[in-house]
């Protein structure tokens, strides 16, 4: 494809002084709007070597370079070259790649040769898969898709939260209040609510937890009634987490969670040791960290149970040495910002010198339109619940629209769920945000469904023209406003996936395949595609192939379906 973006770089490259080639390409910007061309070039910078006023120098450079035939004209203006592309040319390059690649546009062999690690999801063992949950999966998964389709070899891993004290707390409370038949017949609601319990209980009888340290520990050392009532809550709860998996069409090659690290704790802490980073506080073992600001870690609590902490050190160790990663991603919620900090410290101060292989990529909270969420109180929205209710609405919506739509079910299921996962993913991730049935089942606006109609739109109009499409084509057919403004989108498509990769923001991704969408809806406004002039035709089904390709590729990027029919 042709790289335009570089023949204006060479073109600028002959007419300026003092800047590399890479350097004027940093420059290049892509105005806000078409009539200030497709790339402007800033001459502020020039001022100084070129003892000029940046807009005389525009002036200079767009007067000498309007003759060039590769441009279909250069103006200036207030101190920038504008560049305005020959429109047939950037549409046949464009739609001709897209043909070329077809499922592959956008992706790119860049990460060839390298390993990168996501973890994501991770929910904890007899909790709940709440609302919460949702974002680590969904971005996760993402992240996953986006790199994977940058030609990386991807690793992903579901960190179960299958350890640590609160199965102490978990076996107590059952023993006391829970029964096997109850925790059988609905196992995550039974053992939340046990749970939540324990913590009512121990307000008032703080002795609670002492028993329940113990009876961590003897899970710990391995007693078998301990161990069998864990597994069995393991069980139980990851059939639960499998259906909502399922329903979001996600996989994971690893569910290493926290308990298959529990015996790699001891060569861990003697790593740390041996480096003389562990401290006894109080009789149990810290790793000091106020020389960087932060507070200290607590490794190994005093009857020397092994913490969080301890056990994300020991599975990246162990990662590194089983996968050798390149790069080694935790998608994790923003309030665990100080937990990774001071591990991956921890991993540097061990003399690790892939720590900075290891990426904590943090998302802002989720909390109801009625108050937040806590599982200790047992106020949570399950994420199933959420999927199955918004599966529902669609189903009325398209019952109501009545489109001819054949499969109602089917189709309710892939835009239902869609919903749900578009709307996680159009937003910055960093950005808190409040979860509320009415914005996630808005079917109009920037949505999921929006675009999944859009492609399925674009999918009929091909359905019911019956040609064959090829790229044997009359562009100048399709260089109007709309159908230039669309192919632009399009052409930028592949930059697009490499930004949301570098910034791990699929949410750059999302928001592109919204404005495709809407480009595509003006095209199809604005021009008449089933023509009598069968040229024309032909030609404007290959750009209505060529955004349906793009919307389709971008849709399960972010790991969504594509109805053909809606
Ligand atoms: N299970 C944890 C939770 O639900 C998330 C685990 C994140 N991953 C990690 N390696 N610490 O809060």
């Amino acid at each position: 494809m042709t790289d335009f973006k570089q023949q204006v770089a060479e073109a600028l490259k002959e007419k300026t002084e003092g800047l590399e080639l890479n350097e004027i390409t940093g420059m290049i910007e892509i105005p806000p709007n078409s009539e200030m061309g497709d790339f402007a070039f800033p001459c502020f910078k020039l001022a100084k070597t070129m003892r000029k006023a940046p807009n005389l120098i525009a002036e200079g450079i767009a007067g000498e370079l309007s003759e060039a035939e590769t441009f279909e004209k250069v103006e200036n203006k207030g101190g920038y070259v504008n560049f305005f592309l020959n429109k047939k040319a950037v549409v046949q390059s464009t739609l001709e790649e897209v043909m070329d690649k077809g499922a592959k546009y956008g992706g790119s062999s860049v990460g060839a040769g390298k390993k990168v690690i996501v973890e994501y999801s991770s929910p904890n063992i007899a909790k709940p898969f709440h609302i919460g949950h949702i974002r680590s999966t969904v971005i996760g998964n993402a992240i996953y898709k986006i790199y994977d389709f940058l030609g990386y070899e991807t690793i992903r891993i579901n960190h179960l939260g299958d350890y640590g004290t609160q199965f102490g707390k978990m076996i107590v409370a059952y023993r006391k209040w829970g029964n096997k038949e109850e925790v059988e017949n609905e196992p995550i609601k039974t053992l939340l609510g046990l749970y939540v319990k324990f913590h009512e209980e121990a307000e008032a009888h703080p002795e609670l937890e002492d028993e329940a340290r113990e009876v961590f520990k003897k899970l710990e050392d391995g007693e078998a009634e301990e161990v069998e009532l864990w597994k069995w809550f393991r069980e139980e709860s990851l059939k639960e987490f499998s259906r909502v998996y399922d329903m979001l069409g996600i996989t994971f090659d690893s569910y290493a969670g926290e308990s298959f690290y529990s015996d790699k704790m001891d060569r861990i802490t003697d790593m740390m040791a041996e480096k003389g980073l562990l401290q006894k506080s109080d009789g149990a073992e810290i790793v000091d960290l106020s020389e960087y600001g932060m507070s200290p870690a607590l490794i190994r609590k005093k009857d020397g149970s092994t913490l969080y902490i301890t056990r994300d050190i020991a599975a990246a160790v162990y990662r590194k040495e089983h996968y050798n990663f390149d790069k080694n991603i935790y998608v994790v919620a923003a309030q665990q910002n100080l937990h990774f900090q001071q591990w991956f410290k921890i991993i540097e101060l061990m003399g690790f010198d892939w720590a900075d292989q290891c990426v904590h990529i943090n998302f802002g909270l989720v909390s109801l339109d009625d108050g937040t969420m806590s599982t200790r109180k047992g106020k949570v929205v399950f994420l199933e619940d959420v999927l199955n209710r918004a599966v529902e609405k669609t189903a009325e919506i398209i019952k109501e629209k009545n489109s001819g739509c054949e499969d109602i079910d089917k189709v309710a299921k892939q835009v239902g769920i869609g919903a749900v996962v578009f709307q996680e993913l159009s937003n910055n991730r960093i950005k808190d945000y409040t979860f509320s049935w009415d914005k996630v089942l808005n079917f109009e606006g920037e949505t999921g469904p929006y675009v999944q109609y859009t492609h399925a739109r674009a999918c009929s109009v091909l359905r019911n023209a019956k040609v064959n499409i090829d790229t044997n084509v009359d562009y100048s057919y399709i260089t109007g406003e709309s159908a230039y403004e669309l192919t632009k989108l399009i052409l930028r498509f592949p930059q697009v996936v490499q930004d949301s990769a570098d910034k791990y923001e699929p949410s750059v991704a999302a928001r592109h395949i919204i404005d495709v969408a809407q480009a595509f809806n003006k095209f199809y406004h604005d021009e008449h595609i089933i023509v009598e002039n069968e040229e024309e035709q032909k030609a404007k089904l290959l750009l209505v192939d060529a955004a349906r390709q793009t919307l389709l590729n971008g849709l399960s990027l972010l790991g969504m379906e594509a109805p053909e029919r809606m």
